[in-house]
């Protein structure tokens, strides 16, 4: 008999610079939970880069962000992935007006995750996993979901132990 090994893959998006409750942060919130999850589970990664730059003070940023969610823009992303490849794929992103960046739609639009298993997490300031989970069931129908994870932006880089707990739970 054959084993086969499941692939892991975490896509993620994660905005350095100056951010909400956390000052100016080198690595970004999401990126350090990403991290966690490369170093516990042996996992690839991909980071979900823009082209255009989100390098800018916080006051301007949320208000780049909320127009681009206004007019569902989906701005140009670096690099490409071998989605097919992997079998079981993390979703993490910040909370950006109660969801995903724009940015991450457009990875979305061009890859398909349908028959794949996906675990989303989210960093944030209050809103939790958002409508991050029910955005993707619906751009997703046909894959399986397992249990979520959020964690507070300012909290994660004291929630090693917690993000661990729950790959644990989730059989890694
Ligand atoms: C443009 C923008 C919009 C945000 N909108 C929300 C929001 O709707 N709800 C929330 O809880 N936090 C919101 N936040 C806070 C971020 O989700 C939080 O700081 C997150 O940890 C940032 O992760 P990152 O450092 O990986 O980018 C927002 C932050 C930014 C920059």
């Amino acid at each position: 008999m054959t084993t086969t090994l499941l692939k892991v893959l975490i896509v993620f998006f994660s905005h350095a610079g100056e951010n909400y409750a956390v000052g100016n942060i080198e690595v970004g919130n999401t990126k350090v939970v990403a991290d966690y999850i490369q170093a516990y589970t042996g996992a690839d990664q991909f980071e979900v880069v823009a082209e255009k730059s989100y390098d800018m003070p916080y006051r301007d940023l949320i208000k780049v962000a909320q127009e681009e969610q206004r007019k569902g823009e989906k701005p140009a992303f670096k690099g490409s992935v071998n989605i097919d490849d992997y079998d079981v794929v993390f979703v993490g992103t910040p909370i950006w007006w109660g969801t995903f960046p724009q940015v991450m739609f457009t990875f979305f639009d061009k890859y398909d995750l349908n028959n794949k298993t996906i675990i989303p997490f989210t960093t944030h300031e209050g809103s939790g996993l958002g409508s991050v989970v029910n955005d993707l069931k619906k751009l997703y129908p046909n894959a399986k979901f397992e249990k979520a994870l959020a964690i507070k932006g300012s909290d994660v880089r004291s929630s090693k132990e917690r993000v661990e707990k729950w790959l644990k739970e989730l059989g890694y």
